[in-house]
C-alpha cells in the first residue's frame, strides 16, 4: 500500500506520507500538471505530493493550485493552506482549512552533518552533542531539526530567511506516547514568535511540520 502515513492532527489538519512506487500514469489520471518539471524523477515526487491532498481532502480544488513568485504553491481562495516536500521515493503533503502550515521529509543521511554548520546555532549544536553517544538518535534529531528549519520556511513562505538565526529550538523536546515529538521553536523575522512543531521519526525517514492559526 503506497500510502505510507496518515493523520488526522485536528478537525481541521491533516498530514500523509506516501511511499511511491508506482509509474507516472497511475498520478497523472487524477493530478493536473500545470507546471513544467522536466526531470522523469522529480515530475513523479511533484505529481505524487499533489496526489495526496485527494487523499486527505475529498474536496481538494488541485486544479486551482498557482505558484507565487517565492515559488510557493496556493489556492488562491485559501480554501486550504497547504504545503509539499518530497525525499527519495516519498511524497508528503499538509493541509488544513484553518491553520497556515508547513512540513518537511527527510531521508537520514550522515551527509548532512557536512552542511550542520549552516543551519545550527551555537546552542543547537550543544543540545545535539549530548546525544551523540547514541548515533543514530543523534543523526535522526540533527535531521529532525533541519527538516523543522525546511517546513518553517515553507510556512513562512516569503523566502530570505537565515536558518542559524531566524529560527531556533528554544526548549525541551517531548517524546510523546503516540511517537511524535514536540518541538518548541522561536521564530523572528522581526517580530519574535513561538511557534510549537512536531516530527516524527519512521527510520529511515523524518516527517516535520507546522501549524499556526490562519
Ligand atoms: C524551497 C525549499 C524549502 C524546497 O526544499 P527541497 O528540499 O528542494 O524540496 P522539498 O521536496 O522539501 O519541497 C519542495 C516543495 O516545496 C514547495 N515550495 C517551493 N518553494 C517554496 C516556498 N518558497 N515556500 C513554500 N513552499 C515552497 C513546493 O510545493 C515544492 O514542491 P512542488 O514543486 O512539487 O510543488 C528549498 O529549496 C529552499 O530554498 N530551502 C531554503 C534553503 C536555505 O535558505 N537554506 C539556508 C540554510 S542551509
Amino acid at each position: 500500500m503506497p500510502l505510507f502515513y496518515q493523520h488526522n492532527i485536528d478537525d481541521t489538519t491533516r498530514i500523509a506520507v506516501w511511499k511511491i512506487e508506482e509509474p507516472e500514469a497511475f498520478f497523472l489520471e487524477k493530478v493536473p500538471v500545470k507546471k513544467d518539471v522536466r526531470h522523469p524523477y522529480k515530475r513523479l515526487q511533484h505529481l505524487a505530493g499533489r496526489y495526496l491532498f485527494l487523499i486527505i481532502f475529498d474536496d481538494f480544488p488541485l486544479d486551482e493550485i498557482e505558484i507565487a513568485d517565492t515559488r510557493k504553491p496556493f489556492l488562491p481562495t485559501e480554501k486550504y493552506h497547504f504545503s509539499i516536500s518530497h525525499c527519495g521515493n516519498y511524497a508528503a503533503a499538509i493541509g488544513s482549512s484553518t491553520d497556515r502550515v508547513g512540513v518537511d521529509v527527510e531521508l537520514e543521511t550522515p551527509r548532512l552533518y557536512t552542511i550542520s554548520h549552516k543551519f545550527l546555532n551555537p546552542e543547537e549544536t550543544a543540545f545535539l552533542a549530548g546525544w551523540e553517544h547514541l548515533t543514530q538518535l543523534h543523526l535522526q534529531l540533527t535531521t529532525i531539526l533541519w527538516s523543522c528549519k525546511e517546513a518553517v520556511f515553507k510556512w513562512y513562505g516569503d523566502g530570505g530567511m537565515d536558518f542559524r538565526k531566524d529560527v531556533w529550538l528554544s526548549g525541551p523536546l517531548t517524546f510523546r506516547s503516540n511517537e511524535l515529538i514536540d518541538l518548541p521553536f522561536t521564530f523572528n523575522k522581526g517580530t519574535e514568535q513561538k511557534i510549537q512543531m512536531e516530527a516524527r521519526i519512521f527510520n529511515p525517514l523524518v516527517l516535520a511540520w507546522i501549524k499556526t492559526p490562519a
